[in-house]
């Protein structure tokens, strides 16, 4: 039977978690933090853990990317008592494997267990298959938003120009930035990806910008950086809203002089690559709010192009769910899926907080999981229909204007809570962003 790590702080929670899923023969072990929960599971793995979003020493979210770090193939749900989109969205992006919104029935958390169980072993049997078959993206879309963003995009491709590419998580920035890539003459030289978040300060140093041998421990030989490698090529520079200032101020230099030296280096190394750099967060807002420096976000937004939103532009969601189901069905063996009038309905009014990527999830998981050739609603996550909002309770005023709702609430859990952070961290925005609606509402 499979094993099942339960984490909550709550002692109740657990304990029913625990008593119910023995009695459905599962081998459970519970924990009360994310530290002994990383701690059991490296004494014994387990094939599925349920854990709490929100602890008190390490959150569900770290000990996530905690568990995908050291095995990918442990599927993880999340359960939360506040269904905030942002939460969501980094869960997904994290590689949750579901989340589930309390209070939940015991049945609903099996059915949850049981599907995202049947999902992994589905996927394992088709892993080898799943990575011959590349995704090509859909770079086609009848959202005047899109095609005016994929004529600049087209534009900018031939020249040099530094681009700044915006929008929410799961858009398809990275998407773009390689398209734009192909699109250049450049399309023949290396196109490098360097994610600014995963790595510590100094091992992004090196990794950009190359190290001599002896600089630091560990630098046992010369190293060329990924800048070198982007020689007449592209260079993506992926979530720059996370370089550190040290190495804010260090790229500065290379933006505006194209020219470093390695870690421990004393020769001047000049490369030519075409700067590419993606952010899902508002860098202007960022640099207003010195987070980021403004000389380098001058520097980089040459030109920005925002990637609009799936909700932006609804008409394309039901094309990139055909398409993204006829990749997802080859790579699983069966090529003759298609979506049910039923479910292309729901999936064209869900909202899609996650975007191309959450589609692309529901997609495939629907793929794996359906049992005919059509796809029903059925066959769609939970999550599609279950935020769907409470219809306005009797008796409630129908004229507030949005913006006197937002600031109403704001107020309010300002008012509840000991930090900006937590203030923000409750609404499901970030700081800056509270910072400037706190401006713009005049809220002191
Ligand atoms: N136009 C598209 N056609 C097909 N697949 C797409 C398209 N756009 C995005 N996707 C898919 O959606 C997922 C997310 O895309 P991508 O990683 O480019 O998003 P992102 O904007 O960089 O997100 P984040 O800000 O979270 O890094 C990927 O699996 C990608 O293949
Ligand atoms: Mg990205």
């Amino acid at each position: 039977m499979p094993r099942i790590l339960i984490v909550d702080d709550e002692k109740n929670i657990r304990r029913n978690l625990a008593a119910f899923f023995e009695s459905l023969g599962y081998q459970v072990r519970a924990a009360d933090h994310g530290e002994q929960a990383a701690r059991m599971l490296s004494e014994e793995p387990a094939d599925l853990v349920l854990t709490d979003f929100k602890m008190a020493e390490m959150s569900g979210l770290k000990l996530l990317e905690e568990i995908k770090r050291r095995d990918p193939a442990t599927v993880v749900i999340l359960m939360t008592a506040y269904a905030t989109v942002e939460s969501a969205v980094a869960a997904m992006k994290a590689g949750a494997g579901d989340y589930i919104t309390k209070p939940f029935s015991l049945e609903e958390i099996r059915r949850t267990v049981e599907r995202a169980l049947e999902l992994r072993g589905l996927r394992a049997e088709n892993r080898e298959l799943r990575s011959a078959v590349e995704q090509t993206p859909l770079l086609d879309s009848t959202s005047a938003a899109m095609r005016r963003l994929l004529e600049t995009a087209h534009q900018a491709a031939i020249s040099d120009a530094t681009i700044l590419l915006t929008g929410e998580s799961g858009t398809g920035k990275n998407v773009l930035a390689r398209s734009i890539h192909e699109w250049s003459p450049r399309r023949d030289r290396p196109f490098v990806v360097v994610n600014c978040t995963t790595l510590s300060e100094q091992l992004l140093e090196s990794e950009l910008f190359g190290h001599m041998r002896g600089s630091f421990t560990g630098a046992i030989k010369d190293k060329p950086g990924r800048l070198e490698a982007a020689h007449l090529g592209t260079v993506f520079l992926d979530e720059v809203a996370d370089l550190t200032p040290g190495l804010q101020t260090k790229f500065l230099r290379f933006v505006q002089e194209q020219s470093f030296e390695r870690v421990g280096g004393d020769q001047t190394l000049t490369v030519d690559a075409r700067i590419i750099a993606a952010s899902n967060r508002d860098l202007e807002a960022e640099a207003a709010a010195h987070h980021f420096r403004e000389d380098l976000f001058y520097r980089l937004n040459v030109i920005t192009l925002r990637v609009p939103s799936l909700r932006e532009r609804p008409q394309d969601i039901v094309p990139l769910a055909r398409w993204l189901l006829r990749a997802a069905g080859l790579r699983n063996r069966r090529p003759n899926l298609r979506l049910g009038a039923g479910a292309e309905a729901a999936l064209a009014v869900y909202r899609w907080p996650g975007n191309v990527r959450e589609l692309r999830n529901a997609v495939e998981r629907a793929a794996v999981l359906c049992r005919s050739a059509v796809i029903e609603r059925e066959d769609l996550p939970d999550s599609l229909f279950r935020d769907l909002p409470e219809p306005l309770a009797a008796g409630a005023p129908r004229s507030l204007s949005l913006e006197q709702v937002e600031r109403d609430h704001i107020v309010r859990v300002l008012a509840e809570s000991a930090t900006l952070d937590e203030a923000a961290g409750a609404l499901g925005i970030n700081v800056t962003t509270l910072w400037r609606k706190r401006r713009r509402y005049r809220i002191d």
